[in-house]
């Protein structure tokens, strides 16, 4: 069997289409979605990272505010920026890049920006939200992933999902959103023994471990589900995933390829979420 190739570049241009649109409506309103992005330090990926964001948000016709802060910056000085944007009414997305520098704490960052903004997911509001089914602004990665199950037509309900991997970006919130849709989930991570033992069980296996091609044929059973969320480089310095694609492929039913798959889909829901929250804001008006 090959897989079927879970297409995120094709889906993540369909939605874009659809939220130009929207977009276009919003600012007749006299409302442009807006979001600021702070970038804290030299990280390349992280460089790479935002300025795709703020690509993505212009092609969008949305506006986009870039707040640049050497590393050696203060704490302080980073949250009063947050409350600034928190008090802006023409900011309606608030996103932190992460990592940040080790003297600045992430949890105290993400407590800072209201609720309202935090279109990363990452509020603890937000995250109580998900885990108890409400609507909340949910994580732009496994919201993603949830996106592009949906798309392919695949019934969650009763499968058992295996996670591996336990961030708090992307492992644990991905369980909790596939248990929201009645998975059987099982996480695992870096010490969990016998990892194959689980793997070789899952329908849906998410693969959020961040070791290049880690996940090999032997890992999964025949016909699984498999979503690869690492970005990784091999020994040659091309782009992969953490899933070893051209063994997977031939015993999994659906597969993401690396690149194209979850990547175009993260930035995706980032938009989504700012301009879901541009429309929240026109509604509480
Ligand atoms: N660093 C890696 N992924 C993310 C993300 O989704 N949001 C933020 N803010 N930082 C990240």
């Amino acid at each position: 069997m090959t897989a079927y190739l879970m297409d995120g570049k094709k889906l993540a241009q369909k939605l874009r289409e659809s939220m130009k649109k929207e977009v276009a409506m919003l600012k007749e309103q006299g409302i442009t979605p807006g979001l600021a992005v702070i970038l804290i330090g030299n990280n390349p990926a992280s460089r790479t990272y935002v300025n795709s964001k703020q690509k993505s948000c212009k092609a969008l016709g949305m506006n986009s505010l870039l707040i640049e802060f050497p590393d050696t910056i203060s704490e302080e000085t980073v949250l009063d920026k947050i409350k600034e944007l928190n008090d802006d009414h023409s900011i309606h997305g608030i996103l932190v890049q992460l990592p940040l520098p080790v003297h600045i704490s992430d949890m105290k960052v993400i407590d800072t920006i209201v609720p309202e903004k935090d279109v990363d997911g990452f509020h603890p509001i937000n995250i109580g939200k998900m885990m108890t089914g409400q609507d909340a602004f949910l994580p732009c990665t496994p919201y993603g992933i949830m996106e592009l199950l949906h798309d392919s037509g695949i019934s969650i309900e009763g499968k058992h999902a295996v996670v591996v991997g336990r961030s708090n970006i992307v492992g644990k919130p991905i369980g909790q959103l596939l248990l929201n849709e009645h998975a059987t989930v099982t996480y695992c991570h870096s010490r969990t023994k016998e990892l194959t033992t689980y793997t070789k069980q899952a329908d849906i296996l998410i693969a959020a471990i961040g070791k290049a091609n880690f996940i090999t044929a032997s890992h999964i059973k025949e016909g699984a589900i498999v979503i690869d969320v690492g970005i990784n480089r091999d020994e040659t310095g091309a782009l992969c995933g953490d899933v070893d694609f051209e063994q997977v492929k031939d015993k999994a039913s659906y597969i993401t390829p690396v690149p194209g798959g979850v990547g175009p889909m993260t930035i995706t829901m980032l938009l989504h979420n700012t301009l879901q929250s541009a429309k929240n804001q026109l509604q509480h008006s």
